[in-house]
């Protein structure tokens, strides 16, 4: 049974490290409303350590003041049964109260990651990255695990969490997850349950450019046509609106030449269903 942490001085207290042998803390951090996806983060952090803490937390600081924090699904009951489904032996629930505190919200130590965190998301959505980085290293050092666990589904926040880990000497090595997908494609956000059938029908056209990719690399095309082929194939879905497609670098993120070097890239994109904002990426290799 998961044991269920909500003030962070009770983490503190967690006697994890006090039984003399040297263990492994894993921590998978995520908002809740656990799908398969964070299921999958939380499995291979059992493989591979001693203790899996969970942490469940919507982080006010890294939503825009026109984002959908207030209405961010939450499900505890549900999320904690996916937890012990998935043996996890500690769940850290903080209030934002608890993260936050009064003065701190007017006043609070931010890490802002460059360069990494300018473009694609961290341009459309401002701030959004420096509220991320500012989270992930206060459960860093509420924590102290070992190893951390995140999703390629947000190749940008894995991006900017190494950097900010090398930046900072964070002792903490991060593992990065394949994305899971539903059949047809999609794949799983906690977000997709805003989309009404329609939109969730036409959805599936961000995974279908992508897995086109390989076929068009095959016939030699360069960045820029790439990019544009991308767009095409996401302007089939008359619903959606793009935010961004772009091919880059990966993991610098910087711009690619038009001819592809040899090296690592990542097409990803960002596009509007009506009120909701999906992301999806691939990182691929070019010879
Ligand atoms: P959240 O969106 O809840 O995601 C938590 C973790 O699950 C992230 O590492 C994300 O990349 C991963 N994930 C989401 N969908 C996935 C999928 N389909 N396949 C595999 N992994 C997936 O990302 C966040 O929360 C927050 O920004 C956080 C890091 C917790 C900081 O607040």
């Amino acid at each position: 049974i998961a044991d269920i942490r909500r003030r962070l001085n009770e983490v503190r207290s967690a006697n994890w490290r006090e039984r003399g042998e040297p263990i492994t803390v894993g921590l998978v951090p995520t908002m809740g409303y656990l799908h398969d996806g964070h299921a999958s983060l939380l499995k291979r952090a059992r493989e591979e350590c001693d203790i899996v803490v969970l942490s469940i937390f919507v982080n006010p600081i890294q939503f825009g003041p026109n984002e959908d924090f207030d209405r961010y699904p939450r499900d505890e009951e549900r999320d904690l049964r996916i937890a012990e489904a998935n043996g996890v032996d500690f769940v850290l629930l903080p209030s934002v109260e608890e993260m936050y505190p009064a003065p701190a919200r007017h006043s609070l130590t931010i890490v802002r990651v460059s360069g990494v965190s300018e473009s694609l998301c961290g341009a459309s959505r401002p701030g959004h990255f420096d509220g991320v980085a500012t989270v992930v290293s206060k459960l860093f050092h509420i924590v102290s695990p070992e190893r951390a666990y995140f999703g390629m589904k947000d190749a940008q926040q894995v991006a900017v969490i190494r950097q900010m880990v090398r930046d900072l000497n964070f002792p903490v090595e991060i593992v990065a997850c394949p994305t899971l997908r539903e059949p047809d494609g999609l794949a799983l956000s906690s977000r997709n349950v805003y989309l009404n059938p329609e939109e969730r029908a036409q959805a599936v056209v961000l995974s279908q450019a992508l897995s086109r990719i390989d076929g068009w690399l095959a016939e030699g095309v360069g960045a820029f046509e790439l990019r544009n082929r991308l767009a095409d194939e996401i302007r089939r879905a008359p619903l959606a609106d793009i935010d961004y497609v772009e091919v880059r670098r990966y993991p610098t993120l910087e711009p690619a030449d038009d001819e592809l070097a040899e090296g690592e890239y990542i097409a990803a994109l960002a596009v509007r269903f009506g009120r909701t904002r999906l992301i999806d990426n691939r990182v691929f290799h070019v010879r």
